[in-house]
């Protein structure tokens, strides 16, 4: 299997087959009891340990673990990296609201669909959009994850498709493009807690939020068709998004809202985040 399946999860800790290799993380969710044996957990190729600054420290048990190597999800072709964030360059929760921007995309019968990426990360939205047909501004602040992206879009066939990287903050880029006139069909935006601009602007999530929202509404189309607003950051719950996109979508909008879930192979479900799928009716 080259994929990503996650294993088993318990005791704050998730247990993932990442391709070929099994690696061990943190999970504060996972508030029970793991159900595979504790031999199993430990059969693993790295183990990440979180420090108080956020950073942390990849433990090597298998000398022959590679620097990268591939996975592929829905098609796309992920290259997998350890981070010492403890991230690998995939968030597996994402991967059903891939579908839906794909099922919006192409229901949409909009010849030239213009989807606005923020905070794109290693391009796993950026891709599914792509791949469904439409013209993406992938944006983030790291220049390495947008070499990332650009990787994955290069192993995934998807070198030629429609997609301007752009390395910027989020808010800067955002007010330029209200000036420049530029507009959008769907926009997805899966906002950190806490993060850096390219100049190192400060993003707090519960300050700059709501004013970016608010901003957002002059880059739709008249015909703009979605939001996808996700989240990992305690308090901003499946409601609590809803709620945020209740205020700037128009009456004739439909909400699908939910915790971002990954299923593992014992049969339960871990909570990874909150979305909100927010769709215009016709
Ligand atoms: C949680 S990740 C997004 C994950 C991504 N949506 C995915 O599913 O793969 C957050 C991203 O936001 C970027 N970021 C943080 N602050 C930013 C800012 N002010 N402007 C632009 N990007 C920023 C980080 O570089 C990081 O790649």
């Amino acid at each position: 299997m080259n994929s990503y399946q996650l294993l088993d999860s318990g005791y704050f800790q998730k247990l993932e087959q990442i391709g070929p290799y099994k690696v061990v993380r943190q999970a504060p969710n996972a508030v029970w009891k793991p159900k595979l044996s504790q031999k199993q957990w430990q059969d693993v190729d790295a183990i990440f340990t979180r420090k108080s600054s956020g950073r942390g420290d990849w433990k090597i048990l298998n000398k022959k673990l590679p620097e990268l190597w591939p996975i592929e999800v829905q098609g796309i072709n992920f290259n997998i990296r350890l981070t010492s964030f403890g991230h690998l360059g995939i968030f597996a929760e994402q991967e059903s609201n891939w579908n839906l921007l794909k099922k919006v995309i192409q229901d949409s019968k909009i010849q030239d669909f213009k989807v606005l990426n923020l905070f794109a990360y290693t391009g796993g939205s950026t891709l599914a959009c792509a791949t469904a047909g439409a013209d993406v501004v992938h944006l983030d602040a790291s220049k390495t994850s947008n070499q990332w992206a650009k990787e994955n879009a290069n192993s995934s066939g998807l070198a030629d498709a429609n997609v301007r990287y752009i390395t910027d903050d989020v808010v800067s880029f955002v007010q330029r493009e209200i000036r420049r006139g530029n507009k959008y069909h769907g926009i997805i935006l899966d906002p950190p807690s806490f993060g850096r601009g390219d100049r190192k602007q400060v993003w707090k999530i519960e300050e700059h939020l709501i004013p970016l929202l608010d901003q957002l509404k002059q880059l739709l189309e008249d015909n703009f068709k979605f939001i996808l607003l996700s989240s990992h950051s305690p308090g901003y719950t499946p409601i609590s998004l809803e709620n945020l996109l209740k205020e700037i979508m128009p009456k004739n909008s439909e909400y699908l809202s939910e915790e971002m879930l990954i299923h593992d192979t014992t049969g339960k479900s871990l909570p990874s985040g909150a979305y909100c799928f927010a769709q215009i009716t016709n």
